[in-house]
């Protein structure tokens, strides 16, 4: 993660979204000494095949914030934009950073991002978050475990960022498959150090014969991403 500074949000055009990005991000960095440690043992294994999230102790991660990085927030964004995605849903909200980003772009496009969240001091600090950074009207946070907060929902998605528990990508994938759109994109974190989750998932997407085109992105040299608007 580079230095966190103003212009590493630059493409959201809003100041107040920025201070907020940049007083999360510079709390999100201030946990990873203490993470590296904690993955330190399994490094090896993460940066080969990765890691099964079974092995896990999921309440070390109670108070991490465990962000998407401002270049995938950046990119997040413009593809909301390209899409020009009215009806975003994320399934981990955490403390609401790619929430901000995606609500900024559904404001932009006259639309809501629908996220989830199912630890409570999470979800209190991520509206508190999204209210400070000027978007709440702009993203709804459904309180509970994605299992069920998402199971009945009858909105029409555009994009979709599945970014909580690497073992969870494939099964809330299938509970609202029947509410992606035609075009829908799909994104999935944590793909590089948690591929062994999700191998069910990757399966899945990268067979055309189910209806979807898929890969993983590495965007190792950079390139400009614009869209028309
Ligand atoms: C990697 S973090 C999300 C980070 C966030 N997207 C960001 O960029 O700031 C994963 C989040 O998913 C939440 N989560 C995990 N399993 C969940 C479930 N079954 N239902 C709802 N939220 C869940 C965790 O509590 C955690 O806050």
């Amino acid at each position: 993660m580079p230095r966190v500074t103003p212009d590493l949000f630059s493409i959201l055009h809003d100041p107040k979204a920025t201070e907020v990005l940049i007083k999360l991000y510079k709390a999100a960095l201030g946990q990873v000494p203490k993470m590296i440690l904690h993955f330190l043992p399994k490094v090896f294994k993460m940066l080969g095949k990765g890691i099964d999230w079974k092995t896990e102790n999921e309440a070390y991660f109670n108070d991490k914030y465990i962000p998407i990085h401002p270049a995938q927030g950046a990119f997040l964004y413009l593809q909301a934009r390209a899409l020009n995605a009215k009806n975003i849903l994320e399934l981990g909200t955490s403390y609401g950073i790619s929430t901000i980003y995606l609500a900024k772009a559904a404001k932009d496009n006259g639309g809501k991002v629908t996220s989830t969240e199912y630890l409570p001091h999470k979800i209190k600090a991520a509206r508190k978050n999204l209210e400070d950074a000027g978007l709440s009207e702009y993203a709804e946070i459904l309180e509970g475990d994605a299992r069920e907060t998402l199971k009945n929902i009858n909105t029409s998605f555009d994009l979709v960022l599945l970014d909580g528990w690497p073992d969870l990508v494939f099964p809330v994938f299938k509970l609202i498959e029947p509410n992606l759109k035609k075009g829908a994109v799909i994104i999935i974190d944590d793909v590089e150090g948690f591929q062994p989750s999700m191998q069910n998932y990757l399966d899945y997407a990268r067979n055309p014969a189910n209806g979807y085109l898929s890969d993983t992105i590495k965007l190792k040299k950079a390139v400009e991403y614009t869209v028309k608007i």
